[in-house]
C-alpha cells in the first residue's frame, strides 16, 4: 500500500527502512523521502516506527508547513 503518494512511497519500504534501523520520521525522510513534499503521511509512516511520542509526530509535521 502507498503511504506517501506524493514520493510514491510503500508501508514495505517504511518497513524495510526501519528494520535496517531507522527509529524516526527524520531517518525515513532522509531515507525514502517519505512526508517531504505535502506531509500529510507523516503521521502514517510515523506509525511503522518503533514507540514515538507525539511531540516528534507533531514537530516533524509542523516542519514540513
Ligand atoms: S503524501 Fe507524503 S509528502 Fe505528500
Amino acid at each position: 500500500m502507498y503511504v506517501c503518494l506524493c514520493n510514491a512511497i510503500t508501508d514495505r519500504q517504511i518497513k524495510d527502512t526501519v528494520a535496517s534501523g531507522a527509529n524516526s520520521l527524520t531517518d525515513l525522510q532522509a531515507q525514502l523521502g517519505v512526508a517531504t513534499c505535502c506531509g500529510c503521511c507523516a503521521e502514517l509512516a510515523t506509525s511503522f516506527l518503533p514507540a514515538l511520542g507525539e511531540n516528534q509526530v507533531n514537530t516533524a509535521v509542523g516542519a514540513q508547513k
